[in-house]
């Protein structure tokens, strides 16, 4: 992979990527499509990283289908599907890890440990392979996002990060590989994560700048519903992902939410 990226930039071609872990959805096929318009070759990864699975998560069950994904894959224009093994990326003897400080304590850091050094070991090996001009990553995972952002300055990565929207079923739900564990009654209940959001919305939007009640409003509508545990509810600077008291225009409300065994996460812009 490296040596035909090292080839292809040599030649002058800019290649775009798109990591993930597979069984794509419209979610990831909106990362391809803008990946197809920002380079002369598009990269897709498709790996299920187990550097980011804690004890007792959901790593072996985690949903694959590189069949399907690569049929996708080809209608989206990818010029080379990446999909590695376990072994080939983690060798034995490997001891070298990648970890982001401070903005990986809190929100999904703080749930699971140890995700986010996973998360970024694997992203900075992906981009040292692939040698992308530019990658692309969903807005849904918020902290993945920003820390990766972080990364790639402290790093001096010689790349451009593309966050895109949050991509939703009709009926408002994110898109995501898990949703596929829910049970009809979870998918129905977690319809309140986005109705929620959208409610916080609009009490800011009526005037509403203290968290607080807020927030109250939010883990009400949740909680309502009885195969639904709040994990953490927080509205948090954009950047530092500090906890804010006040709503600004940097206010990002973040959640995670089990239903069932299944855990959720969903965010907006507050202003
Ligand atoms: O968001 C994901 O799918 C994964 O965390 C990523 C970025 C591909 C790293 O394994």
């Amino acid at each position: 992979m490296q040596q035909w990226s090292l080839q292809q930039k040599a030649a002058g071609r800019r290649i775009a990527f798109v990591p993930t872990m597979g069984f794509l959805h419209e979610g990831h096929l909106s990362l391809l499509d803008e990946g197809r318009k920002n380079g002369d070759l598009l990269v897709l990864s498709i790996f299920v990283n187990p550097a980011q699975f804690g004890v007792g998560e959901d790593y072996e069950d985690y949903p694959r289908d590189l069949a399907a994904d690569g049929a996708l894959a080809e209608q989206a224009g990818v010029d080379v599907i990446f999909a590695p093994t376990a072994a080939q990326m983690y060798p034995r003897g490997f001891a070298t890890w990648v970890d982001v400080e401070r903005i990986t304590d809190m929100l999904c850091g703080a749930s699971r440990p140890g995700h986010f050094r996973g998360v970024t070991t694997v992203v900075a090996k992906l981009f040292n392979i692939v040698q992308p001009d530019i990658a692309f990553f969903g807005n849904k995972d918020f902290q993945q996002l920003a820390v990766i952002r972080r990364m790639v300055v402290d790093q001096n990565m010689p790349l451009k990060i593309v966050g895109l929207s949050i991509v939703r079923e009709a009926d408002g739900l994110a898109l995501s590989s898990r949703n596929t564990y829910l049970t009809v009654e979870q998918r129905m209940q977690a319809l309140s994560l986005s109705h929620s959001l959208a409610v916080a919305r609009q009490l800011v939007a009526d005037g509403a700048r203290d968290a607080a009640p807020i927030l109250k409003e939010v883990r009400d509508l949740i909680e309502a519903h009885p195969e639904l545990r709040i994990d953490y509810l927080q509205i948090c600077h954009q950047f530092s992902l500090q906890e804010q008291t006040q709503v600004d225009a940097d206010s990002v409300l973040l959640l995670a939410v089990f239903a069932g065994k299944t855990r959720l996460i969903d965010n907006c812009f507050l202003i």
